[in-house]
């Protein structure tokens, strides 16, 4: 890994740079500051624990994480995917946008009684090396950058040839697909050039981004049961006090009365018919696994020095 710290161990403020060694643009810089405030409120790391957390064992194990492995955990969060993949024996890496969600991830990682290192990263432009992981996994997180070819690139450059990658992705069809489309005629306008985060439940999309960069070893659809929000209202309750993008589409309309009930009535109805008779939801989701090719990256993207991201790594 380089440049989250000068040779004196102080931090760098130098901003990341897109793939390519380009500068971020500005509102490039806006927007992902926007994204981290995002993901930063309400409560994520309790929805991880509470509503998600089988997913990451799920995604370590199609990673085949293990000892003497090096790990990368992509838009990790609070390490759902990071933690168990730190259980298995593996030297892991959890990266995220939003490293307010680490005081979480290290609380899980002390109480597994395993050590993660924790790095503030954009996933359009890592700050590690070429090559430098033996498996790179992302846990519905790398889906949620803008940018799907950026990032695809940089999942790409930083694991090594032969090593693996690991993705899993809600489905467009899915029920978190379907939330986003229920969320989206009430939020601002995405802007230019940011792509849906469902796109990459979508396998053709998968294996279109990775190219020739990568062989696709598996792709397989699955479902999370979800069973806590039987009730009418229960999950937009939850998710508009825990969940980050349901927050920022709330409070897009929150000086609307007539709109907030039209979504509140939009979210009551996508719950209630994806409920079934047993109180329980099934949430779609794209288990997809390739093997990195031995060829360099087609795209040229990324570079190994001055990616600093202004955040120490640290392990706990
Ligand atoms: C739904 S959460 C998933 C977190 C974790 N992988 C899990 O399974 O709980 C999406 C994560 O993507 C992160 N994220 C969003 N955009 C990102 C970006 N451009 N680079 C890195 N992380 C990003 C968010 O901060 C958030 O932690």
């Amino acid at each position: 890994m380089t440049g989250t710290t000068t040779a004196s161990g102080t931090p760098t403020t130098t901003s990341p740079p897109e793939p390519g060694g380009v500068a971020p643009q500005p509102d490039d810089r806006a927007l992902k500051a926007k994204h981290r405030a995002m993901w930063a409120s309400g409560d994520y790391p309790a929805l991880a624990r509470e509503v998600i957390s089988e997913l990451g064992p799920v995604l370590a194990a199609a990673a085949g994480t293990g000892p003497g492995q090096r790990v990368l955990d992509v838009a990790a969060g609070s390490g759902n995917a990071a933690v168990p993949a730190a259980v298995t024996g593996a030297d892991v890496v959890a990266c995220d946008l939003a490293p307010e969600l680490f005081a979480d991830g290290r609380r899980r990682a002390a109480e597994a009684g395993v050590g993660v290192t924790w790095v503030e990263a954009d996933a359009e432009g890592l700050p590690f090396d070429d090559g430098e992981f033996d498996a790179v996994m992302s846990c519905v997180g790398v889906m949620f950058a803008p940018h799907h070819a950026a990032s695809a690139a940089e999942l790409l450059r930083v694991c090594r040839p032969g090593g693996t990658l690991a993705l899993l992705s809600w489905t467009p069809a899915g029920f978190v697909g379907q939330l986003f489309a229920t969320m989206k005629p009430y939020a601002p306008p995405p802007p230019a050039g940011a792509q849906p985060p469902p796109l990459w439940g979508d396998e053709a999309h998968v294996r279109a981004l990775l190219g020739d960069g990568a062989e696709v070893l598996t792709a397989e659809r699955r479902t999370l049961r979800v069973d806590r929000f039987a009730a009418r209202g229960a999950f937009r309750e939850y998710f508009a006090s825990h969940y980050g993008p349901t927050i920022s589409v709330y409070r897009a309309v929150a000086g609307d009365a007539a709109r907030v009930a039209a979504l509140d009535a939009a979210l009551d109805d996508l719950a209630a018919r994806s409920t079934g008779a047993d109180g329980a939801m099934e949430w779609e989701y794209l288990l997809l696994t390739a093997r990195r090719s031995g060829a360099p990256a087609s795209t040229g993207t990324g570079t190994a020095t001055g990616t600093g991201t202004g955040a120490a790594p640290a392990t706990s």
